[in-house]
């Protein structure tokens, strides 16, 4: 009888936790959970894209095209689908559209201290760093250049790329990169509502 109860309560209080952990709907996000959600939005787009244009058309040059005319367009596309008080954009130390990806001194703040992980060898991709600023929650997403963003970010890059990225970006300065060095960042940023 007694280790009846105790087996009921014991599954009761399992049928609990699980409830709890089943309603996340009714629990605000935390800025931080919604810029996440936010940076993987745009990552998530701009990868897909890539990923397509890369297929399609094995020589790269399609996708340098691509992230040429669309990849701004897309960062729009996505920022009108967000709450007026967040939005999405990725920046670096060094640019090739610094039109629209300029960073400010916020961003470099946060970027050299990536790189400074990155040399002392204590950096994690995972390290999501949330810094509060007049009012609005930034949250950064380290981008690291992997072998295939260093087709037309690496040191390496073939005349055919390079001459696709020169007619479209004449003061391009984001090439040179090393394989696992910081590319950039996306930022999501949410104000408070
Ligand atoms: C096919 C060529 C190509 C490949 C591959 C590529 N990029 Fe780019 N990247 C570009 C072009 C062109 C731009 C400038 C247009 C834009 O995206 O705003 C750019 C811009 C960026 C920017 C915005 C900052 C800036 O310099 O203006 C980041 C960050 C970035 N790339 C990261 C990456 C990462 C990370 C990868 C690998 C996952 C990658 N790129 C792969 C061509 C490429």
């Amino acid at each position: 009888m007694k280790s009846a109860s105790l087996l009921l309560a014991s599954l009761l209080t399992t049928g609990i936790l699980l409830a709890q952990e089943a309603t996340p709907a009714s629990t605000p996000l935390t800025a931080k959970q919604e810029g996440v959600k936010y940076i993987k939005l745009l990552g998530g787009r701009l990868k897909g894209k890539l990923q397509k244009e890369m297929k399609a058309d094995k020589t790269a040059l399609g996708a340098v095209a691509f992230c040429a005319k669309e990849a701004e367009a897309l960062t729009k596309e996505v920022n009108a689908k967000l709450p007026t008080y967040a939005t999405v954009r990725r920046t670096a130390l060094k640019l090739r559209n610094p039109q629209a990806n300029g960073a400010d001194a916020l961003d470099i703040e946060v970027m050299k201290g990536y790189e400074e992980s990155i040399a002392n060898k204590s950096f994690s991709p995972k390290d999501i760093r949330v810094v509060e600023h007049e009012g609005v929650t930034r949250v950064y997403k380290p981008l690291l250049a992997k072998p295939v963003c260093l087709l037309c970010h690496g040191s390496k890059i073939s005349p055919a790329i390079q001459a696709e990225i020169t007619k479209h970006y004449p003061q391009d300065k984001a090439v040179d990169f090393a394989e696992n060095s910081l590319r950039g960042v996306i930022v999501a940023e949410i104000a408070k509502h």
